[in-house]
């Protein structure tokens, strides 16, 4: 499996190459991890395999101190020995929409691929029109992978992708940087949607303020929040422990979340596979 992370070094295509932290690399490897799973074993199950990555970036990236440039989740969602039927990508930065349509002209074969430069928040009519047509005997089966760079995320987008289509949907909570970071104006400021959107529930500061809860409760809080706007949606409910906390490489600084969402056993399987097999830290921690 450790060859399906694809996170070879490559050569400078010309195309826009934003730079990443060290710890980014740690998010595509399990990113990329999944996706080889659920390819391989999805292919004989499921007709149509739909892959949508929203705040997609470019599909490259220069790895800050090393100066490496390697694939990140965009590019790396076309990787698998059996890739997508259909890939969507939506991000609001017009270098990024460029630079991953170059990057994905020059692949060796063809994709069915629609390319959205919106917010991840207005962009739902557009992702629709572009998801295939399902009935019975000609399933559709998707992934969702949303990668934002900060807390607002409209929890709107996934109740209304998940609600339509069988989508597992992997998720990075921004609950070290953003949130821990702007946690004060956040619950001081009635007028501030940011927590109450990403967690579904507009009454949160009086649950917070009743509990009394402290700042060291805070990103359990948010997780326990989140699992229960997913579990309403029918999905399966997570353990605290099935969250895949990603920190500062070799600083004991907790930066995000990766959490994932499925409907099915056979989802939650494959996420379990993944953390065993993608970091070697989580094993040691279970
Ligand atoms: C963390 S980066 C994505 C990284 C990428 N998924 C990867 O694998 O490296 C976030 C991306 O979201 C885009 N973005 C930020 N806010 C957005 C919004 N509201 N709607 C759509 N895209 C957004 C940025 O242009 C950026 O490319």
């Amino acid at each position: 499996m450790a060859d399906e992370t694809y996170l070879g070094s490559l050569e400078d295509d010309g195309f826009f190459t934003p730079s990443i932290k060290q710890h980014s690399v740690e998010k595509i490897r399990v990113h990329n991890y999944y996706l080889a799973l659920f390819t391989t074993s999805m292919k004989a199950h499921w007709p149509q395999r739909a892959y949508l990555g929203l705040y997609s970036g470019p599909g490259r990236a220069c790895i800050e101190g090393t100066g490496e440039i390697i694939e990140t989740t965009a590019m790396s969602a076309f990787r698998p020995r059996f890739p997508f039927t259909k890939y969507i990508f939506v991000d609001n930065d017009p270098r990024c929409v460029e630079a991953l349509a170059g990057r994905i002209a020059v692949l060796p074969d063809q994709h069915d691929v629609t390319l959205i430069k919106a917010d991840v928040s207005d962009a739902v009519p557009q992702i629709i029109e572009a998801m295939p047509e399902f009935r019975p005997g000609h399933g559709l089966l998707s992934f969702c992978f949303i990668d934002p760079f900060s807390a607002p995320l409209d929890f709107e987008v996934i109740r209304t992708l998940g609600s339509r289509y069988k989508m597992d949907f992997l998720i990075l909570l921004m609950l070290g940087r953003d949130v821990r970071t702007n946690f004060r104006q956040y619950l001081e400021d009635p007028a501030d949607t940011r927590i109450a959107s990403l967690i579904d529930d507009p009454d949160w500061r009086e649950e917070w303020r009743e509990r009394g809860l402290r700042s060291r409760d805070l990103v359990q809080f948010i997780l326990g929040k989140f699992d229960a706007a997913m579990t309403r949606l029918g999905y399966k409910t997570g353990r605290p422990s099935d969250a895949h906390p990603v920190r500062v490489m070799g600083k004991n600084v907790f930066l995000y979340s990766l959490v994932f969402y499925s409907k099915s056993d056979l989802g939650k399987q494959f996420w379990d596979a993944t953390r065993k097999g993608a970091d070697p830290q989580i094993k040691l921690d279970l």
